[in-house]
């Protein structure tokens, strides 16, 4: 069989949830782009979908069992060991609990805690389990560990409510698997900085002017960037989200803009790919006070100064052999695209990641649209760590084709 997957043992696992039924046409799918396909269906899927129906569509008996009486070895081993991918799809908010905790109290979770291959989570669920604090800290030690998440999207859900909670389309989980298979390590040896969360511009010792900014988005920029093989610092203002779950990111601290733009260009030699996340702020005051101002009059004046604009800056630094790669950040409250683009010409980057204000601030989901010169690429609602593999996807072409310039 030729395609994409030829000769690539896939193992799709089947958790308990209505979407099961789309997980036929993922293994259709699956087959289709030429891997081998294994399936495991959990007891939950089982009341959802039949055994016979993936043995038939692949070939191979599905299975149910972890101490299954027709093999004589130990199947979560073998089946873990013989995967190049293993999708979980659906992925249940139990099924990722008991995976993100290393229970292994079945054959799905007994061969995902074996698993050393790469893992693509599709979640499922209603939207209150998959915005439950539980499901985040679960879905999030998954990612910490190499997963990766397609979807859930926004959409009608089978209780007849809308949210985000939708299974992803098999067709698009199907595509993801490819591109892990092909593209897993292709940022191997890229140098990537990254800069996350806001500055605070001091007023006096107690107060600052600064931006909303979780800094999530900037981290899962790092951790993907890291996962694919790069070589990444992140330069990041005061953020309270975890700075990241990869040990090997070097991190640097600052608070102000000023700290941010000389750590930047400290390292900008050193970069192929420069992605300015950071939302700095645009002024600081001019004088700092060096006792907290007291409240006694009324009225307070304070005279703010710009900040230089790092970004602009490393556009007009780089010049014309448009390397390092620059990837800038917009948030608008209108015209996306008209925007970024005159952001982009005006900053002199290659790529401008717009968002509307009301998207995407403390969240851990976001909609954007990806615009460079000539494209304009919106990704509807979905994980910020899944929308950070996209970021990379676009930079990466830049990076090809500045390489093959020279
Ligand atoms: O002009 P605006 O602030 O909308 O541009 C946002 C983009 O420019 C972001 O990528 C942000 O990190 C960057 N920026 C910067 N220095 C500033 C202001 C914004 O690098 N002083």
């Amino acid at each position: 069989m030729s395609g994409p997957l030829a000769g690539r043992e896939v193992l799709l696992v089947v958790g308990g949830g209505i979407a099961a039924y789309k997980s036929v046409t993922l293994a259709r799918e699956l087959l289709r782009a030429g891997a081998k396909v294994e399936t495991i269906l959990t007891d939950a899927a089982q009341k959802f979908v039949g055994g016979v129906t993936f043995a038939g569509l692949t070939g191979r008996a599905a299975r149910n069992e972890l101490w299954d009486a027709s093999y004589s070895g130990e199947l979560h081993v073998e089946l873990a060991s013989r995967a190049s991918i293993i999708v979980v799809a659906p992925a249940t908010a139990d099924l990722m609990a008991r995976a993100a905790n290393g229970i292994a109290n079945d054959l799905a979770t007994a061969t995902l805690l074996c698993a050393k291959s790469s893992i693509v989570y599709a979640p499922a669920m209603h939207p209150r389990m998959w915005e439950h604090p539980a499901t985040r800290e679960n879905v999030a030690r998954l990612v910490a560990r190499g997963a990766r998440l397609v979807g859930p999207v926004i959409g009608p859900l089978a209780s007849g409510e809308v949210g985000v909670g939708r299974m992803e389309e098999p067709e698009v989980i199907a595509r993801r698997v490819v591109e892990l298979a092909s593209s897993a390590r292709d940022l191997e040896g890229v140098r990537v900085l990254v800069t996350a969360g806001p500055t605070h511009e001091a007023i006096d010792p107690v107060r600052f002017i600064g931006n909303r900014s979780s800094g999530k988005m900037g981290l899962a920029i790092a951790d993907a960037a890291v996962e694919r093989g790069a070589t990444v610092t992140v330069v990041h203002g005061p953020i309270t989200a975890r700075a990241s779950h990869h040990e090997s990111i070097t991190r640097v601290a600052v608070r102000s803009a000023l700290e941010m733009q000389a750590e930047v260009a400290a390292r900008s030699e050193d970069s192929d790919v420069i992605v300015m996340a950071a939302a700095v702020a645009d002024y600081r005051p001019d004088v700092v006070a060096t006792h907290k101002i007291k409240k006694g009059q009324d009225r307070l004046v304070l005279e703010l100064v710009k900040n230089p604009d790092i970004l602009a800056g490393l556009g007009a630094w780089r010049g014309a052999n448009k390397r390092p790669v620059l990837v800038g950040f917009a948030v608008e409250t209108g015209d996306l695209v008209g925007y970024a683009r005159s952001k982009l010409s005006r900053k002199g980057c290659d790529m401008v990641v717009a968002n509307l204000a009301e998207h995407g601030f403390e969240g851990d989901d976001n909609t954007v649209t990806i615009v460079t010169r000539e494209t304009a690429e919106e990704i509807s609602r979905r994980p910020k760590r899944e929308i950070a593999d996209r970021i990379l996807d676009a930079a990466r072409t830049f990076l090809d084709s500045s390489q093959s310039r020279g």
